[in-house]
């Protein structure tokens, strides 16, 4: 079927494109782009006068926690929350049980995904066996397997030695080394940031530099090994100056923020909500400053969820006995489109959801041009819609952004040539 997407604003950062123009896919390619395109015998057009098309968004860090804890997601119902959120490719943490410590693995991800997904899901494996942080894992296995990148997400790699040995070993493959940075002395125990709100909540706190010791360190082996290691969730001031020193230094480090880091305080723990307890926690208002500045002066390299759904129990109990994790795919693009033009612009949000998270893990992906797959997410920039985690597909319906009315959503998303999703619900054939 053929498809011809007319009127839109496209923008394409990789390519440099940003203006009016049609859109011809054919075959689940993009078949033509021209000022203006007849629309021919056969085709289907969608007029997206007044919307935005872009290549496909990409999260480089989700849970979609199969194997192993289905009941908190699966990933029929996780891939469907990305789609309806605008994505098009996801990549999956290792944290499953067991983890994608090995091939088989890994192989088993990607067949249930090919059955059950309906967008990209492009498996991270571990970078440890069982992420004990002891012993690598065979990491040419899980490239062969289809692993993208590795990472012990979910807690960090303790050693320094062992660190050091991924950096070396996957440098051999060109392999980013995603790092959960936390150092667990500091953090142990604790519920939230540490700061001002902690002492009023009486809530024990996380310091910033629980994070940016870790991130020094590893930037520091980084220079050592000159291996790629990517900074998950940076969420501090600390994190993004060292970052920015670094890359200034010409070491390989690359970083990422999620929304919820970037639109939400530590004073919103103040309803004793445990769906505003995540790791890394909410930070303050500076903190938040810092990390859009990291964004407007390229130091921040993409924008990633870091969705971490979970079941109602493991959140509706006692504060301290909650899990960490906020359920993300279906409020990250608005929540974004939110801090449009008062922050930064659409074309710099763009390229943090595509060419950003594409080049950070050498992804032939991000971009769109004749002859590419056709991988396309179209947003409406006027759209205005409440969060309502009880319309969401994916399992968690943890979010703290229930009842936030917010403008610009996602309007389509497009994999392979097939709409699968439209004005946020999916599209099942
Ligand atoms: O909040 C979080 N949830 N942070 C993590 O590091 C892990 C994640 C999860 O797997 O639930
Ligand atoms: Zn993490
Ligand atoms: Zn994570």
């Amino acid at each position: 079927m053929k498809v011809l997407i007319k009127n839109g604003r496209v923008i394409d950062p990789l390519n440099e494109v940003d203006g009016k123009m049609d859109v011809l896919i054919n075959n689940g390619k993009i078949a033509d782009m021209d000022k203006e395109l007849e629309a021919g015998e056969n085709v289907r057009v969608i007029d997206a006068k007044g919307k935005i098309v872009c290549p496909g968004f990409i999260d480089m860090h989700v849970h979609l926690r199969d194997p192993g804890y289905l009941y908190k997601e699966e990933i029929a119902s996780g891939t469907r929350a990305a789609a309806a959120g605008g994505f098009t490719t996801v990549c999956c943490m290792p944290n499953t049980k067991p983890v994608v410590d090995n091939a088989a693995v890994a192989a088993y991800v990607r067949q249930i995904a090919a059955r059950t997904g309906i967008i990209n899901v492009l498996p991270i494996g571990a970078i440890t066996r069982e992420q004990k942080g002891e012993q690598l894992t065979e990491m040419a296995d899980l490239i062969a397997a289809g692993c993208i990148a590795v990472s012990d997400d979910g807690k960090p790699v303790e050693k320094a030695e062992i660190m050091r040995n991924a950096l070396e070993y996957a440098k051999m493959f060109d392999l980013p080394v995603l790092s959960h940075c936390e150092d667990l002395s500091l953090s142990r125990d604790g519920q939230m940031h540490e700061g001002y709100y902690s002492t009023i909540y009486g809530l024990k706190g996380i310091p910033a530099a629980a994070e940016e010791i870790m991130a020094e360190r590893d930037i520091i082996l980084a220079r050592l090994t000159g291996g790629h290691v990517h900074i998950c969730h940076i969420s501090s001031q600390g994190t993004v100056d060292l970052i920015r020193k670094a890359k200034a230094e010409g070491i390989r480090v690359t970083c990422e923020v999620t929304p919820h880091h970037l639109t939400m305080t530590d004073e919103a723990l103040g309803t004793y909500d445990a769906n505003t307890k995540v790791n890394p926690p909410l930070r303050s208002a500076e903190h938040i400053q810092a990390l859009l500045a990291g964004i407007k002066d390229g130091t921040i390299d993409c924008i990633a969820t870091d969705h971490a759904p979970h079941e109602l129990e493991s959140k509706d109990c006692e504060f301290n006995l909650a899990s960490f994790g906020i359920s993300g795919l279906e409020t990250a693009v608005p929540l974004i489109m939110s801090l449009l033009d008062k922050e930064f612009d659409m074309y710099r949000m763009v390229q943090l959801f595509t060419a950003g998270p594409a080049r950070v893990l050498g992804l032939n992906k991000g971009s769109i041009g004749i002859g590419d797959i056709a991988d396309i997410t179209i947003l409406d920039p006027d759209k205005i819609k409440t969060v309502d985690p009880d319309n969401f597909y994916s399992k968690g319906r943890n979010t703290p952004f229930g009842g936030r009315q917010l403008k610009g959503w996602p309007w389509m998303t497009i994999v392979n040539g097939k709409i699968v999703a439209e004005d946020g619900r999916i599209i099942e054939e």
